[in-house]
């Protein structure tokens, strides 16, 4: 069953009578395991209270674009990188107009604009507005823009009408935003991700390691589940739980890694190494805690660990596509491409790890695509996003 477990919904809502619903509908999200965050326009706090939709979410509800004070928390563009997917609900024939035009000129028209994230909208209107030959234009243009559509539902309507127009009840609307996180396109593949850092002991109370979160792996893990995969997620130590329906072994070491890896590949169809594994390990494991001593240096001797992604690329179970990940600092795409030849892959996924805001233990990144024959940047988004829009270049690699 789809569910939107870990799943950030931004709700905006538009000026119509069907605002009532969108009570409910914050709770049917949040039935189905999502974080809401509703977003209003001026119209629609005629019909229904800010305060109402805030104590229902248990955040903020966001009114406007020029609110320093709301800036200073999170600010428009933050929002519009929170969000998973926005949807609007009811959206009005004024509010799917102005979206057709391209229009910035409220906080929500501005976060359709801004965001990466899909974009889906529950219409809400009288049926002559709906049937209106502007609404339709505008309807034509939006979903050419790749903008899904809720409905609307035909059937009485609160102005007396009957016929198309009228929204789609909120626990149906919860089914479809669930649905759209479904994509199938991994439907029946065997997917292995390493995730995670690993750690190279020193002895018993010290080890080696380094910066990985585990979030891009694990973001990963979730989207290939989304897309219908089985998914394996060889994991060195984070404090992340498994996403759902997936199987998740816990590995410390780069060799305890690599076995597990090794095991799982039979029947494997994509391979994806997204862990920051230690290239070298402490040739000696000290069996007790190494003392300080008297000196003021020590000397550790480092062996260089197996390299992971490069012998599941030469093994003979080789799956059809194997993916790594390329952690640079600098000349991020030539040191990527690099590795794409040297270590025999089908992608690598190129991120800048000098930078914050992306790249270790940050909630987004910002990646190059780089395939042996082209090349493509991903702006950056957040990390689940990022896995999902991942998904569909997977499904089209070599
Ligand atoms: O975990 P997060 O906090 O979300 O951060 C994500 C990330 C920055 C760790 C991730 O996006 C990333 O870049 N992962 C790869 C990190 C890395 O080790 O890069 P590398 O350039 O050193 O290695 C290149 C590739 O070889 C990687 O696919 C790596 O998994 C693989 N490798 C490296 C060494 C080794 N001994 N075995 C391997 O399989």
């Amino acid at each position: 069953m789809s569910s939107l477990t870990n799943k950030h919904i931004l709700l905006g809502v538009t000026g119509g009578i069907a605002a009532y619903k969108s009570a409910e509908l914050v709770r049917r999200l949040q039935d189905q395991g999502a974080s809401v965050r509703v977003v209003m326009t001026p119209a629609a706090q005629e019909f229904i209270t800010p305060l109402t939709l805030q104590a229902l979410s248990g955040n903020p509800v966001h009114t406007t674009l020029l609110d320093p004070e709301a800036e200073m928390g999170m600010g428009h563009i933050e929002l519009a990188r929170w969000a998973d997917l926005l949807l609007v609900a009811p959206a009005s024939a004024d509010f799917m107009a102005r979206l057709a035009q391209g229009l910035g000129n409220d906080l929500l028209t501005t976060l359709c604009l801004a965001t990466a994230a899909p974009i889906c909208l529950a219409p809400a209107m009288n049926q002559g507005m709906w049937h209106s030959p502007a609404t339709q234009e505008n309807l034509q243009t939006l979903r050419s823009r790749g903008i899904t559509l809720f409905g609307p539902a035909a059937g009485a309507q609160a102005c007396g009408d009957v016929g198309p127009g009228r929204m789609l009840e909120p626990g149906e609307l919860a089914d479809l935003t669930a649905q759209q996180f479904s994509s199938g396109l991994l439907a029946g593949k065997k997917v292995v991700i390493t995730a995670g850092p690993t750690r190279e002991p020193i002895d018993p109370v010290r080890y080696i390691s380094n910066h990985s979160s585990g979030k891009m792996g694990y973001a990963i893990a979730q989207a290939a589940v989304e897309a219908g995969a089985r998914v394996t997620l060889i994991s060195g130590p984070t404090r992340l739980p498994a996403p759902d329906d997936c199987r998740r072994i816990d590995v410390e070491t780069a060799e305890e890694m690599l076995a597990a890896s090794l095991a799982e590949l039979e029947g494997c169809d994509l391979f994806i190494a997204s862990a920051a594994v230690a290239d070298f390990r402490p040739a000696q494991l000290a069996g007790q805690k190494i003392k300080k001593g008297s000196s003021d240096t020590m000397t550790l001797e480092l062996v260089k660990n197996p390299d992971i992604v490069s012998t599941v690329a030469s093994h003979a179970q080789r799956p059809a596509v194997v993916v790594g990940f390329a952690a640079e600092t600098q000349d991020v795409v030539r040191y990527a491409r690099d590795k794409l030849q040297r270590k025999n892959l089908d992608l690598v996924i190129a991120n800048d790890v000098s930078r914050a805001d992306i790249g270790f233990n940050s909630d987004d990144n910002a990646v190059t695509l780089v395939w042996r024959d082209r090349e493509e940047s991903l702006a950056q988004r957040s990390k689940a996003q990022l896995a999902r829009d991942l998904i569909q270049h997977f499904t089209q690699t070599p």
